[in-house]
């Protein structure tokens, strides 16, 4: 199709002048130019917003590339602007977190309330003999706890490295093992689809093989029983019984190390991307901020899981530092019915919503009745992300939900860039499926392979040509890898590869295609093929695997998985289904493959690599195009 063609569908969707009148951003062109001719003056101007023990030296030190420093010689703690500032303001009585369970149980946290749980916390890990540097463990349901944790740790100055609740024993024995840590918080269970999770049981498997872990802490949530190991194990409401609600927050440098959060690449290993105290507090704040036009009575349901970035950024350290009132929900979003969520939006009147396009059409699927049944007027802006939207999911968020009246803010980021990075303003005119233009600092483009602009419609690479506060510093432990994955592909020019495919419009507008790597996004959840396929081979009766993403209704993608046998070993149903648990239990519910195909061989490269691009394309029934350095 001619650009000219694909420009004609695509329908525009303007903002109501109501919504672009009370606006915390009114113009985009001038400010834009303004902020990436001088990010320096740009950035440095809106640090003022944020409490600073001592102010920095130097706004941002790009003298050793990739490694970039931001607000050097500031001293600074993301807590102290979160938590701390609020106190002895009308913030201090107003609630940080209105918490639902699944099975129905209510609990709310006012920003005093918050202060002293975080406080005992943080003297509790204190009192287990961790320091600042130290990486703490977190495997928790989505409960209070878990956001008083992931404080405390910033608040010591250690960091903290949350592992998603759904991850299996092994993923997280990887993760506790890479970041040497000491201790792990975590709950006995929590509730998903009326059923109890038994995450303690998985962290008794886990520590059993953690050599670095002295100390484990655990919530009682569920209440269902566990085993608790003598001088390990310690429950958590016994432990903070006698403990002071008094903690001073620890003053760390701008630089130092916030948290840890693993996530997929193109090899096996999972890359703990680390984010930094000042820079993160800064731009997460700002572009909640200006991308959600966050006000003082604003209710914000960021749908979310805390253990991924999104989570974060948007449920604890920008909301908290905006003095946001957040929505913590424990449970999954259909469950005891498809209206669980709507009757939670009008019940608790919120007033922005953010979500993933998975969960759009997960909604969408039960029909518009559930939605209908209850009075959505509170609603003022909706947001996705995680995977590029399709255009009918769009519209049916912003129909049937939005009533036409809430904009939708696509936000296209990652793990590695801390907050949004290209995302509409309330003012900015809409186009579903696109996350429309770059927010003011962020110097993206879309270039081909000798790194010229793309012309318009043309596919290339979406790189970011200058650094931004909320950037990842490095891969823990790992700067080699930092290095060659995200700014080796455009050394000379500094770039940052971001590892997506993309399209610019006549109107400068961005267009998400996929991946470039070895990544596979499923339900929004980022899963690294190499992951998937050790855990394939883990299996007795495999030898080989290969795993594609093919597109799927609901998830937007799904694994399909390529198996070759050993010899001896009888292929069967039973077999195919056990493949599956096996992965399911080595990785979690997100990584079990839909499908398992035998086969006597897999497409190779004569250097021995995967083509999973043609098993792709041959599952497609698509022409699977160059076949030249295919061996077999
Ligand atoms: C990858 C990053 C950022 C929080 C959740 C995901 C894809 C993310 C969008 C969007 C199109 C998107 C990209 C990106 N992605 N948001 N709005 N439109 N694609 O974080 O797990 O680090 O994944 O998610 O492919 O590279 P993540």
């Amino acid at each position: 199709m001619s650009e000219e063609l694909k420009e004609a569908v695509v329908k525009t969707y303007e903002p109501s002048e109501e919504v672009k009148k009370n606006a915390n951003v009114q113009e985009y062109d001038e400010t834009y130019k303004r902020s990436i001719t001088d990010p320096v003056a740009y950035w440095g101007e809106l640090a003022n917003n944020l409490n600073w023990y001592q102010k920095w030296d130097k706004v941002l030190d790009d003298s050793n590339p990739p490694f970039f420093k931001w607000f050097t010689g500031g001293k600074i703690n993301i807590v102290h602007n979160a938590i701390d500032r609020h106190m002895g303001t009308p913030i201090e009585k107003k609630f940080a977190f209105l918490w639902e369970g699944e099975p129905g149980d209510r609990r709310t946290l006012t920003y005093g309330q918050l202060n002293t749980e975080v406080s005992k916390m943080a003297n509790l890990i204190k009192s287990m003999g961790i320091v600042k540097g130290d990486i703490v463990t977190i495997y928790m349901p989505q409960i209070p706890e878990l956001v008083f944790a992931m404080l405390a740790c910033a608040k010591i100055g250690a960091a903290h490295s949350v592992v998603y609740a759904g991850f299996s024993s092994t993923a997280l024995r990887n993760r506790i093992d890479d970041a040497k840590s000491k201790l792990l918080i975590t709950a006995d269970g929590g509730w998903r689809r009326g059923n109890i999770i038994d995450l303690k049981k998985i962290v008794n498997v886990t520590l059993d093989q953690t050599p670095t872990i002295e100390n484990c802490i655990t919530v009682k949530r569920t209440k269902h029983g566990t085993e608790m190991k003598k001088g390990r194990d310690h429950w958590y409401h016994e432990a903070i019984a006698n403990i002071s609600d008094e903690c001073p927050t620890e003053v760390t440098d701008a630089e130092d190390m916030l948290f840890i959060l693993y996530t997929s690449g193109t090899t096996g290993k999972p890359k703990g991307v680390k984010h930094t105290h000042g820079g993160y507090a800064l731009y997460t704040s700002t572009v909640q901020k200006m991308v959600f036009d966050i006000k003082d009575d604003d209710i914000w349901w960021c749908l979310a899981d805390p253990g991924w970035i999104t989570g974060h950024s948007f449920i604890v350290y920008a909301p908290l530092i905006n003095g946001t009132t957040t929505i913590l929900y424990e449970g999954a979003p259909v469950y005891p019915d498809p209206d669980r969520i709507w009757e939670m939006v009008s019940r608790y009147k919120v007033t922005v919503f953010y979500t993933s396009p998975t969960a759009v059409r997960g909604f969408m699927r039960f029909g518009d009745d559930w939605v209908n049944k209850h009075d959505l007027g509170s609603l003022r802006l909706l947001g996705s992300v995680g995977e590029p939207i399709n255009p009918s999911a769009w519209e049916w968020y912003y129909k049937v939900v939005g009533k036409e009246k809430s904009p939708i803010m696509d936000t296209w980021w990652q793990t590695e860039t801390g907050g949004f990075m290209i995302s509409p303003y309330p003012i900015t005119t809409l186009k579903p499926g696109s996350a429309t233009r770059p927010l003011f600092g962020i110097d993206a483009d879309v270039v081909n392979d000798n790194g010229e602009s793309t012309k318009v419609g043309e596919e290339g690479l979406l790189v970011i040509k200058q650094p931004w506060p909320g950037m990842a510093r490095t891969i823990l432990g790992d700067d080699e890898r930092y290095k060659s994955v995200y700014w080796s592909r455009f050394e000379p020019q500094g770039w940052y590869l971001a590892g997506d495919s993309a399209r610019k419009d006549k109107d400068g507008y961005i267009w998400i295609i996929a991946r470039i790597d070895d990544v596979i996004k499923v339900s929004g959840y980022r899963l690294g093929t190499a992951e998937i396929e050790s855990a394939l081979v883990s299996h007795a009766s495999v030898v080989e695997s290969a795993v594609v993403a093919l597109p799927h209704e609901l998830k937007g993608h799904a694994i399909h998985s390529y198996v070759i046998l050993s010899e001896e070993v009888e292929k069967s149903d039973e077999l195919a289904s056990e493949i599956k648990t096996h992965v399911r239990t080595e990785m979690g519910p997100i990584a079990m493959p839909e499908t398992v195909t035998f086969v006597d061989s897999l497409p190779k490269t004569r250097s021995g690599k995967i083509m999973r691009r043609v098993l792709k394309a041959q599952a497609m029934g698509e022409d699977p195009g160059d076949l030249s350095t295919i061996e077999d």
